[in-house]
């Protein structure tokens, strides 16, 4: 019977975006779980922070100052699991940036960053990483509540996870043969420093913001922590049967 205790011992995971919030919570319980981590950021220092905080618990991890929507990046942050660590087996692409502003607002040049960061990203990364993926793998894709139903104020963002939804399936036909999983993880509102500058950028106070509970039937935003659980269930071989599914962890937002 496989468990989560130690569930990716001696298994390589990249993490994007693992600087900050949900990035960063997932680099260090894959970490706890016994991987070595690959901390892939725009944010340098913060990837050499979380990667500091990995080492500390007495894991390993690389931090690698990067920026998904570049395909030399992306390549360069996959040979640095291969030669650093012996191989690829998992992949959490998680990088991700939202522009709060409906089609009349948004700038050509903003939709199109957000495309490239949400969407580019998650096409570079696994046109990468799966040759590298030699033993199998799992890749976790992250999409969000509002990829699968829309939300208000945030058109190039919704469009973008929809995408990632969609593209995850048809990565998941494509790979399966091959023995990589790939599937995505939709959360709902989750208290990171992306959703303070939601607030930020809708110029609305943070106390409002989050008192704001029509998306939050449980009566809070999810955390970072709890977003990571989710993220390792889907690449741990316990979940061996799953893969190109939308796994919602939103507190029922989407009830
Ligand atoms: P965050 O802002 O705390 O972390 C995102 C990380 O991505 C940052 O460290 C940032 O430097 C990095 N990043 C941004 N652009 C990058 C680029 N071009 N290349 C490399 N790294 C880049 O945000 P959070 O909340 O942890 O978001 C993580 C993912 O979860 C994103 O894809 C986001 O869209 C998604 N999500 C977040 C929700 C929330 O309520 N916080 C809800 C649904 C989805």
């Amino acid at each position: 019977m496989k468990t989560l205790e130690d569930a990716l011992k001696g298994r390589v995971a990249i993490v994007t975006g693992g600087a900050s919030g949900i990035g960063r919570a997932t680099a260090l319980l894959f970490a706890a779980q016994g991987a070595k981590v690959v901390v892939a950021d725009i944010d340098g220092p913060g990837a050499e922070d979380t990667a500091g905080r990995i080492a500390a618990g007495g894991a390993d991890a690389i931090a690698v100052q990067a920026d998904v929507s570049s395909p030399a990046d992306c390549e360069r942050v996959v040979r640095t699991a291969v030669e650093g660590f012996g191989g690829l087996h998992a992949l959490f692409n998680n990088a991700g940036i939202i522009r709060r502003s409906t089609a009349l607002d948004l700038g050509v040049d903003e939709w199109d960053r957000v495309m490239a960061v949400n969407v580019r990203s998650v096409f570079l990364m696994c046109k990468y990483a799966i040759p590298a993926m030699t033993e199998g793998g799992a890749i976790v894709n992250t999409g969000s509540g509002w990829g699968l139903k829309g939300g208000g104020n945030a058109v190039s963002y919704c469009a973008s996870k929809a995408a990632v939804v969609n593209m995850t399936r048809a990565l998941a036909i494509d790979h399966a043969g091959a023995g990589i999983r790939v599937n995505s993880v939709n959360p709902g509102d989750t208290d990171t420093p992306m959703l303070r500058d939601e607030a930020r950028q809708l110029r609305e106070d943070w106390a409002a913001f989050a008192a704001d509970a029509a998306d939050r039937p449980m009566g809070r935003a999810g955390t970072p922590e709890e977003i990571a659980q989710a993220v390792l269930f889907l690449t741990a071989d316990t979940s061996s049967y799953i893969t190109g599914t939308a796994l919602v962890v939103d507190g029922g937002g989407l009830a």
